[in-house]
């Protein structure tokens, strides 16, 4: 049940239902229910179901005469048949309908607007088609419920000429029934139902059928398995409803249908010549297609539900750091070693990869682009390499999600490739500089276009030749840096980068790993194409930048004793280590050792009172992606700590000075932003709310600012925690923080 509305009288004076099926009955008993109209008018052929409606409060009362139900009415809602449709519109035509808006809920909007506009013509200011996807197996008035709607999508297609006010109305009653509405333009309506609703109830009709009329016995009913139910429940659906579908929506279902039949023949294909490769990988992408959108989904529809686009944090102050742990897998290393695997010859084997959103973004774009990835489980994945020229054309938009690293590398490596790309990511990423990569790349002969002022999207051009070139980059970025030497494995002639400041050397690393020849002499690395890289193997150490909140986590907790197991303290990222130990830090490194050749150690940590100082600005590059947690650990240390040269620091997930330095004064420390930097005067936090604005370094460093704070922080917009440590809130249960999402405690 929903509950009634709280406020006042009717807004609108009467509703219009044609039709009392389940949608048109629940639309009608939903609104009835809330109050909205003065009054609930059902009009059905079918007397039974108007006796019936009736009875059980579906409408105030039914009429026969539509004449008399539709004069003066406010909304009419048209639920009939989609084929019935027309006609019915034919009737409407030809009544005084004054004002009322008109609205229907036809599974396919094309066929619904093209009778709209044969009969209606002159009306159409007034009609805003609609599309509840809420259906069922059942049918009728009597399965009619007043939540049906509810957490359910509702697509309403406007025409250019409908009004804003007709439509605003018919977005308010789906709303009040509880619903998520949506508008979209007619067609694509049309061809995404075709591929998620048409197609698949099709799929299920013919099955059911073809198997069961060749089956003697109903042998495949009384051997069926879960799978076969499940994947053949809605062929339970109303055939009459379906035939009418499959006619209206015609041209996109056959476009569907189409394409499905090329794929099933592929696989067929694959079967009869036993082709394991091709089952693989159609297998693999399938499955992990589903997981990795379900569980972004999943995480939308957790935060829709909680009616705003938030997931909070409440950390408590008080609680302690102690005992042995193991943090996700490198970030970095992880998007590399899908990336160089994809490109090598042979099966590449990986460990430890980081199952975070950013590095598994990284890993669809290339099971988009034809490569078999089996994974990830446990921290595994198995590339199956397609070679340095092996990759195949996506089918559609690459979408990246939050991670800048993947859009960036990637933008270097498909501005070779003979096929057109586009590189889209979430709100985010979408306001990130790409001109840094944009440049150089046009520099050598790629075509790519970005949205204003060098932002994503990137549309990029394929079937170019590059040639290499020297490139003395203007900042400190191991991302512009590794997008030029991916194109440069393309590229004529050699292809060299220039640092101003040593930057994370992973990609140099691993190409060599994968036996591909690079030079580095000084700040400068060089490839040059007509090499090949060979599979191998890969151990992701656990990344130093999710280690970094529990390095200082444990520095500022009283009594606390954390060993971080199997670290990367990689010398080009462990600045982080270096300014802790300068700020009086007790951090040691135990167990060094080199795996893969990446340098790893198990890293010790115990509380120590913590001094300001004057960060040296060569440590900057080294410590990139730590400074957000290295600022909570200045506000507690004595004294002034003051950074500078730190102006990247604007341009990450958000602008992290800008958003440090207001979470902090939230929490009563004296801060002081500079446009290269921050002044951080140390002493006490209070408890308060901050935002994290959907940064999830952010939101992680306010988590560890609690364990020392006054009193509770509420920290907004953390959802974004996934991209890089999943199972952060776990690991800090683990070693006693006391942080939860808020509503789960
Ligand atoms: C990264 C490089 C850094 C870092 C990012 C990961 C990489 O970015 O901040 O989290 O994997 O190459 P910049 O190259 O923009 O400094």
């Amino acid at each position: 049940m929903l509950s009634s509305r709280q406020s006042g009288p009717p807004l609108f004076g009467r509703l219009v239902v044609i039709g009392l099926g389940l949608i048109g009955g629940s639309f009608a008993k939903g609104l009835r229910e809330r109050g909205l109209f003065f009054e609930v008018v059902g009009v059905d052929l079918d007397a039974q179901s108007c006796q019936l409606a009736v009875q059980q409060g579906v409408v105030d009362r039914c009429e026969s005469d539509l004449a008399k139900a539709c004069q003066g009415a406010d909304v009419i809602q048209l639920a009939v048949p989609i084929l019935a449709m027309e006609k019915l519109l034919g009737q409407l035509a030809q009544l005084d309908l004054g004002d009322a808006v008109l609205t229907d809920v036809g599974s396919a909007k094309g066929s619904v607007v093209r009778a709209a506009r044969r009969v209606l013509e002159g009306r159409l200011a007034r009609l805003v088609p609609g599309h509840p996807i809420a259906g069922s197996e059942q049918s009728g008035v009597e399965a009619a419920k007043a939540d049906l709607f509810r957490r359910h999508k509702v697509i309403l297609t406007p025409l250019a000429e409908t009004d804003a006010a007709a439509l605003a109305r018919i977005d308010l009653l789906w709303r009040e029934l509880g619903a998520d509405v949506e508008h979209m333009d007619i067609e694509h309506h049309d061809q995404v139902l075709a591929a998620t609703s048409h197609l698949p109830h099709m799929l299920a009709f013919t099955l059911v059928d073809s198997l069961a009329k060749r089956s003697e016995n109903l042998e495949i009913f009384r051997y069926a398995a879960g799978g076969f139910r499940d994947f053949t429940r809605i062929a339970g659906s109303d055939p009459v409803m379906w035939h009418d579908i499959f006619i209206a929506n015609r041209d996109a279902v056959l476009r569907t249908l189409d394409a499905f039949r090329d794929d099933l023949d592929a696989l067929r294909e694959a079967v009869a010549e036993g082709d394991g490769h091709h089952l693989l990988g159609v297998f693999t992408r399938a499955r992990v297609a589903r997981e990795h959108f379900s569980k972004i989904l999943a995480r939308r529809a957790y935060v829709d539900a909680m009616h705003n686009n938030d997931l909070i944090f409440l950390a408590q102050p008080g609680g302690s750091v102690k005992g042995r742990i193991r943090v996700p897998g490198d970030k970095s290393i992880s998007h590399r070693s899908i990336m160089l695997g994809s490109l090598a010859e042979g099966t590449t084997e990986v460990e430890g990869f980081l199952e975070g959103e950013d590095a598994l973004a990284t890993l669809q774009a290339f099971r988009d682009m034809g490569v078999v990835i089996e994974g990830p489980h446990h921290g595994r994945v198995t590339i199956h390499g397609v070679g340095l020229h092996g990759l195949q054309a996506p089918p559609g938009p690459l979408y990246l999600g939050n991670s800048g690293t993947s859009m960036r590398l990637l933008a270097g490596l498909l501005a070779a490739q003979p096929f057109d790309s586009t590189l889209t990511g979430d709100a985010s990423l979408s306001k990130r500089p790409m001109n840094r990569v944009a440049k150089p790349l046009r520099a050598m002969g790629a075509v790519i276009e970005t949205g204003p002022e060098g932002r994503p999207p990137l549309t990029i051009r394929g079937g170019q030749r590059l040639t290499g070139m020297d490139y003395e980059m203007p900042m400190a970025s191991a991302q512009v840096k590794s997008c030029l030497l991916l194109a440069g494995l393309y590229a004529a002639d050699s292809t060299s980068v220039s640092e101003p400041a040593p930057t994370r050397d992973h990609t140099e690393r691993m190409l060599r790993g994968f036996g591909y020849p690079v030079s580095v002499e000084g700040n400068t690395a060089r490839v040059a194409s007509g090499h090949k890289l060979t599979a191998c193997h890969i151990e992701v150490p656990a990344d130093i930048s999710s280690a970094a909140f529990f390095l200082v986590a444990a520095s500022i907790a009283e009594d606390a004793d954390v060993l971080l197991e199997h670290v990367g303290i990689n010398p080009t990222r462990t600045g982080v280590i270096d300014i802790l130990k300068l700020m009086g830090a007790d951090i040691s490194l135990e167990n060094l050792r080199e795996v893969g050749g990446e340098p790893v150690a198990d890293i010790r940590v115990r509380s120590a009172q913590l001094k300001g100082i004057d960060i040296p600005e060569d440590l900057v590059p080294l410590a990139i992606d730590e400074f957000p947690v290295l600022f909570i650990a200045a506000a507690y240390a004595e004294g002034r700590t003051v950074l500078r040269g730190a102006e990247e620091l604007r341009v990450k997930e958000s602008d992290r000075i800008q958003v440090m330095a207001d979470g902090l004064q939230a929490l009563g420390a004296q801060v002081q932003p500079t446009p290269d930097g921050i002044i951080i005067d140390g002493g006490r936090l209070a408890g308060g709310e901050v935002w994290a604005h959907g940064d999830h370094r952010i939101a992680m460093s306010f988590s560890v600012a609690a364990l020392r704070a006054d009193g509770v922080i509420r920290i907004h917009d953390c959802a974004n925690v996934a991209t890089s440590f999943p199972n952060f809130l776990v690991l800090c249960q683990q070693v006693g923080m006391r942080v939860a999402q808020e509503g789960k405690a």
